[in-house]
């Protein structure tokens, strides 16, 4: 079948084509019909199911015969280390943890808060609050103290699982102060937390708080799987928006199983069995696809990588890597090979590795630059993938869908739209735009399973965000087009969003930690084009009068505070003292313009400009920071 087959057999019977796709799910009780309009543009998918995500995940390979199948393999370059789990033993493991979590407490539509880097333990506990039908919700661990408390008090976990450290290339992250600093600044506090001790640091526990990942499953009775309804809330996923707060966006558990194995033959080409990488972190949307559930939904071998594309030790770690553990189809972010790019621009570390298993690369989480994939074809001689998504719709809804059949690559574009999604340019008034021209990208609704229903306890901030200027259609928050041959083209966010290394950060939450800073009357930050990481921020700094200050030394503050308050992960490590900022005469600060002049594109003098001279100073800004160089 033809992607266009394909694409027209959704088009045609949505419901059932999502119910056809529900075949490959065991069950507990079928879903008596596919979509449930709850109404004002609210959907739910299978949502009279009962269904468990563990046992999808797990068990059922267990029980197909299965078990002798490496499930995970970790990778740890940075700790020199490699290890395999099976799917017997990652079920036994997972209901021993479960069942532990369940002698504290913990039942169906409890949140669990997981802070833990890159090894396998994160996917189990991920797996054993899908036992249970708890909701976890995991947090990156490039995020300071405070986000981890904003998600707590939003979250209002019964239980954290942890680590007692995280490791960066020569630098070990003290998890567990994090954890300690997080819940004393938190008001909501959880019963207990487990921490898994990692032989780089161990961690001190807080008597009768704490408890060992080992030593508090001692003698439990294992955890069987709780089937939960098919909108049952699988986990909820902090990503940025325009302010600090961060949005909480929901997974219910069946589509999320639904669509997920879905993607895994049309759009990833693997088959069961496959050894499929994705390099991300499983605090991403990503990682919590591609990294834990899908994969193992499929039947796969999934890898859990702690490292990085450079430095540990080379830049051929993904090479290495794909080779030695015969990696199919490799996942990774542009940023990822522009690092390796300019390590190794003539791809002599490709040439020592055998990369013959390797059938297919695919990038997303941001623009993949023509470059990039230009180089990244010519190294690999393989096929390279852009394909866009976001965390709210949890896997691939523009994509050329290889599974299907491998569409002409159009450079710059994701190609076309997966079933799933009817995708327009609007323009500001909701118009639909002609081919070729530049608008907001929507996609009718409903959206299909395992995309957002909602918010966490916010569905006013869902409506509001998603659905209210575009009635009808969710709103993506991306800028682009569509051309004649229906490829969809992003260009640029229509919000404050802004992606650092393949990592989405808020430009909206770096100015409230700044404004915070108490020589700093008024700020701005941007984010502009970097070779490296597409984006980086730039914060433009009014101070307050009489602050008779070293402008050096603010800035120096202002970057501490960002890193303090938000996290590393936030790499805001530029900043300068500005007399004014530009603004429209009804005081909107013009952000778009001052990227324009930073990147050097061209830009039209606002109309609304309040006074054209403070562009002149902004521009003097940015040049003394490398940028501006028209
Ligand atoms: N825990 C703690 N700190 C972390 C972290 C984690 N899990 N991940 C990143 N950080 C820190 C880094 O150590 C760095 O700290 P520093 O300022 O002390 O150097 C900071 O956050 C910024 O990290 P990053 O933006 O990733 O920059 P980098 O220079 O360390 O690495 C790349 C650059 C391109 C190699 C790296 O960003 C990369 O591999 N990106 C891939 C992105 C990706 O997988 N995205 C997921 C979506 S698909
Ligand atoms: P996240 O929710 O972190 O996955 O970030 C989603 C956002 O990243 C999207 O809204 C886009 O702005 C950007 N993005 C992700 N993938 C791509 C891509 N392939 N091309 C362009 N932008 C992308």
């Amino acid at each position: 079948m033809s992607y266009q087959d394909v694409y027209n057999r959704w088009k045609n019977d949505p419901e059932a084509f999502w119910m056809q796709a529900a075949d490959a799910i065991d069950w507990d009780t079928l879903p008596s019909k596919a979509l449930t309009d709850k109404g004002d543009h609210m959907y739910e998918w299978f949502a009279d199911a009962k269904v468990n995500t563990c046992w999808n995940a797990v068990d059922r390979h267990v029980e197909a015969g299965r078990g002798e199948q490496t499930a995970i393999i970790h990778d740890s370059p940075i700790t020199h280390s490699k290890r395999e789990i099976s799917y017997v033993e990652l079920r036994n493991r997972v209901a021993s943890l479960a069942g532990a979590l369940r002698a504290k407490g913990v039942e169906k539509g409890d949140r669990v808060i997981i802070y833990m880097p890159m090894i396998p333990e994160a996917l189990e506990a991920m797996l054993a609050c899908a036992r249970l039908g708890a909701i976890h919700s995991v947090v990156f661990g490039g995020f300071a103290a405070n986000e981890l408390a904003v998600r707590i008090d939003d979250a209002k976990p019964k239980a954290i699982i942890a680590a007692s450290c995280g490791l960066e290339p020569g630098r070990v992250v003290h998890y567990k102060p994090l954890l300690d600093g997080a819940i004393d600044v938190a008001t909501h506090k959880p019963d207990f937390c487990v921490i898994f001790q990692r032989e780089q640091e161990v961690a001190q526990l807080v008597e009768g708080r704490d408890f060992n990942w080992h030593g508090f499953q001692y003698g439990v009775k294992p955890a069987e799987c709780v089937p939960v309804e098919g909108n049952h809330p699988a986990y909820i996923l902090y990503t940025s928006g325009t302010t600090g707060q961060p949005k909480g966006v929901v997974r219910h558990t069946a589509g999320h199983l639904v669509a997920l194995n879905w993607t895994m033959k049309n759009v990833f080409n693997v088959d069961p069995g496959d050894v499929f990488w994705a390099a991300s972190d499983v605090g991403w949307v990503v990682g919590h696809s591609y990294i834990t559930y899908a994969p193992l939904i499929h039947g796969n071998t999934t890898i859990v990588f702690e490292g990085k594309p450079v430095g540990t030790p080379d830049a051929g770690t993904f090479w290495r890597v794909i080779s030695e553990h015969k990696v199919k189809t490799f996942f990774t972010a542009p940023t990822a090979f522009r690092a390796v790019k300019r390590e190794d621009p003539k791809g002599e570390f490709v040439k020592k590795y055998d990369l013959s298993c390797l059938d297919q690369v695919f990038l997303a989480g941001e623009r993949a630059d023509p470059d990039t994939i230009m180089w990244a074809q010519d190294q690999l001689q393989k096929p390279i993938i852009d394909h866009w998504w976001q965390t709210e719709l949890g896997y691939p809804a523009i994509c050329n869908p290889v599974g299907i059949e491998l569409l002409p690559v159009k450079l710059g574009s994701p190609s076309l739209p997966m079933p799933g999604y009817d995708m327009k340019v609007l323009d500001e008034c909701g118009n639909e735009l002609p081919a070729g021209e530049l608008g907001a990208i929507v996609s009718k609704l409903p959206l299909p399973p395992g995309t957002l229903p909602t918010l966490w306890n916010a569905e006013d901030r869902f409506k509001k965000s998603y659905l209210t200027n575009f009635p009808g259609y969710y709103e993506t928050g991306d800028a682009g087009m569509i051309d004649e041959d229906g490829y969809v083209y992003i260009m640029a966010r229509t919000d404050d969003v802004i992606n650092v290394a393949g990592h989405r950060l808020s430009t909206g939450g770096m100015e409230e930690v700044l404004a915070g800073h108490p020589d700093v009357a008024e700020c701005a930050v941007i984010g502009v084009a970097d070779q490296l990481k597409g984006q980086t921020p730039v914060g433009f700094l009014c101070l307050n009068a009489g602050a008779d200050r070293d402008y050096g030394e603010v800035v120096k503050e202002v970057v501490k505070l960002v890193r303090e308050k938000i996290g590393p992960v936030a790499a805001f490590k530029l900043a300068v003292v500005v007399d004014r900022l530009p603004k429209t005469r009804s005081g909107k600060i013009l952000r778009g313009t001052m990227v324009s002049i930073a990147d050097g594109t061209k830009w039209k003098m606002p109309a609304t400009i309040d006074d054209p001279v403070i562009l002149d100073e902004i521009t003097e800004a940015l040049k003394s920071l490398g940028y501006a160089q028209a």
